[in-house]
């Protein structure tokens, strides 16, 4: 059936939804290796819990833990900002809270991209009332331009211009997430994906 075929070639499609790589396999890789050697250093001898916002962040954390000469632990929480569309709301929702808790410890929190800095801001309030020793952001990609709330980062992996970007965990409509790189996907897909949304 021609909508059977349809569907099979939507679903074959990845990298050719992909207008612009943005960040290449290589780039990020090497500014991982970078920072997990300035993490290494800093959390020497402390007690270290990486906190990952799911579910962006979960390649960068596989990657980056790796590059983390240290003995240390890993937990999860899942937070929502976003709808199914590219604008944020604003509201942060907890969807998953830690599974253990953090007082006296040090955490650092790994997340994908600070857009408006919402969900960050509401995280810090929420972890700092928990009393750990120290609490600190590493975070891959940030959009400076786009703030609304002042974010103090301890690590940035790449600072990006405005644009919505997908790949390497981050998504679009939850698709996208295994490209092995950052890039910009074609107009034409959010008209396509998001109908309600439509854009040029
Ligand atoms: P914030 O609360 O506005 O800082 O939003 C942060 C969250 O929005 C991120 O953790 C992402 O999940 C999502 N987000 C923001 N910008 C992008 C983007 O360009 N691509 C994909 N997700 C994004
Ligand atoms: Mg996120």
């Amino acid at each position: 059936m021609a909508a059977e075929r349809e569907t099979d070639q939507k679903k074959k499609r990845l990298h050719e939804d992909v207008e612009r790589v943005l960040i290449d396999e290589a780039s990020l890789h090497a500014r991982l290796s970078e920072m997990g050697a300035a993490i290494t250093a800093e959390y020497t001898d402390k007690d270290l819990l990486l906190v990952a916002v799911l579910k962006g962040s979960v390649l960068f954390l596989a990657d980056l833990m790796r590059r983390i000469a240290l003995p240390h632990e890993i937990d999860f929480m899942a937070t929502s900002s976003y709808g199914a569309g590219v604008a944020s709301s604003g509201v942060v929702r907890i969807l998953k809270d830690l599974n253990k808790p953090i007082a006296g410890r040090h955490v650092l929190i790994v997340e994908d991209i600070i857009d408006s800095g919402n969900t960050l801001a509401y995280l810090m309030g929420l972890l700092e009332a928990r009393n750990p020793a120290s609490l600190e952001i590493v975070t891959l990609l940030d959009k400076p331009d786009r703030r609304e709330v002042d974010i103090d980062v301890a690590w940035t992996g790449f600072s990006i211009p405005n644009e919505f970007v997908v790949g390497y965990g981050l998504d679009y409509n939850e698709r996208y997430r295994n490209l092995p790189y950052i890039g910009i996907l074609k107009p034409s897909v959010y008209a396509e994906l998001d109908p309600e949304n439509p854009t040029e």
